[in-house]
């Protein structure tokens, strides 16, 4: 039985107070936070384990190789992939994107297309668009509309037998839209283009099933999912990733160096040159095991509980707008109230101990589309309660009473 404050327990941040105020933190869409699990398990492996991977014959270095291991398997249970070489680690999603968006400059030619859309991150336009500049490729956008949901009849046309790759959001970080990528992957499947789903938003809240998708890439950060920063993942098919280039030479990602000339390690090994995020990378393990202790269909219903009742209550306030009203969304709430800057009502709410995100999420053509400067970002998580989204109304009102 979920019980929010047994939940609650497990977080020792969300105990501490900020500005005299007890911490309402609803800024999970930027990164969540860290149980006592995952911490103790990052203790651990500082205090008892330490030691480089793959390289030493002694004890600690094969504990620590052995944990990493262990958690690359964790993570690929949990994505359901295929061989745990499919799973290759790197320091977060933009890591990932970047390796993919490097490895396709060799397979692209001037006349291809690639896809994406306008719900993206930055971290899903830059590097593509670097991509086009380095390949001479075109960069075509699927459309959105009012609610925030990309238009799929318009993604049907822009599909040709000259797309080679699509690569969208499962979630929007701005909005909470969830995309239908099942429906994306099939149709870019169907002209033979291979697909890359960021999936940085929608890990915190559903459980993808990589092989079920049929995606060729999946890609995300820990810090999302309650790891810690600085370690994610690509899950490429592995006739994908046996086609791309390595991104990084280096240490670890060699079969055999010469001067005369380099052959390059199996994987997942090919794309993991240097020393990793040994740690981060365990910590991810452990991440990945908490938060299916809580169970991801929990997660979700009750994420929709907050997802409702917040949005009912945020609506009441006159002069409130929400930006991205797909019903099928996360419990990501943008809003902005008329004539006051989103900057202005997050440093007030700072001031009553409530952490939101202003600005432009890195996702300014999702502001451009409205017309506006950037939105106030509640986003909320499974250890948030209902008597916080409360304290979060009040402060809206004191705010925008302070401010008109
Ligand atoms: N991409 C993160 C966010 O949406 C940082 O806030």
């Amino acid at each position: 039985m979920f019980k929010v404050e047994d939940i609650r327990k497990d977080f020792p941040i969300l105990s501490r107070k900020v500005n005299g105020k007890p911490l309402v933190y609803f800024d999970n869409a930027a990164t969540s936070q860290t149980p006592q699990q995952v911490i103790d398990v990052i203790v651990d492996y500082y205090s008892n384990y330490n030691a480089n991977i793959h390289r030493g014959v002694h004890t600690l270095s094969q504990e620590a190789t052995d944990l990493y291991e262990q958690a690359r398997q964790k993570i690929q249970s949990h994505f359901n992939a295929k061989f745990s070489h499919e799973i290759i680690f790197t320091s977060g999603t933009t890591h990932s994107i970047n390796l993919v968006a490097n490895g396709f400059s060799s397979l692209l030619k001037k006349e291809d297309n690639i896809i994406v859309s306008a719900l993206e991150h930055h971290s899903n336009i830059v590097p593509w668009q670097m991509l086009c500049e380095r390949t001479g490729a075109t960069l075509k956008v699927i459309p959105m509309n009012e609610d925030g949901e990309l238009i799929m009849s318009e993604f049907d046309k822009l599909l040709t037998e000259k797309t080679k790759l699509v690569f969208v959001n499962h979630v929007s970080n701005a909005l909470g839209t969830i995309n239908p990528i099942e429906y994306i992957i099939e149709e870019a499947h169907n002209v033979g283009a291979a697909v890359l789903i960021d999936g940085a938003q929608s890990s915190p809240h559903i459980k993808p099933d990589v092989q079920k998708l049929d995606a060729d890439f999946y890609v995300t950060s820990a810090h999302k999912i309650c790891g810690p920063t600085g370690v994610g993942m690509l899950y490429g098919k592995e006739k994908w990733l046996k086609k791309l280039p390595p991104y990084q030479g280096g240490g670890e990602m060699i079969a055999e160096v010469t001067f005369e000339k380099t052959t390059y390690a199996d994987l997942p090994h090919k794309f993991e040159a240097g020393t990793p995020n040994i740690c981060g990378g365990i910590a991810f393990g452990a991440a990945i095991d908490y938060m299916n202790s809580v169970g991801f269909d929990t997660i979700a219903s009750y994420e929709n509980e907050l997802l409702d009742y917040g949005t009912k209550k945020l609506l009441e306030i006159e002069g409130l707008k929400i930006y991205g009203t797909s019903k099928n969304k996360t419990s990501v709430i943008s809003f902005n109230i008329e004539g006051i800057h989103p900057y202005d009502i997050g440093s007030i709410l700072d001031k009553l101990g409530i952490a939101v995100r202003t600005g432009h999420h890195c996702a300014q053509p999702i502001m451009d589309y409205f017309k506006i400067p950037g939105t106030v970002r509640a986003s909320f998580s499974f250890y948030n309660t209902k008597q916080e989204i409360d304290t979060l109304i009040e402060g809206v009102k004191k705010a925008k009473m302070m401010l008109s």
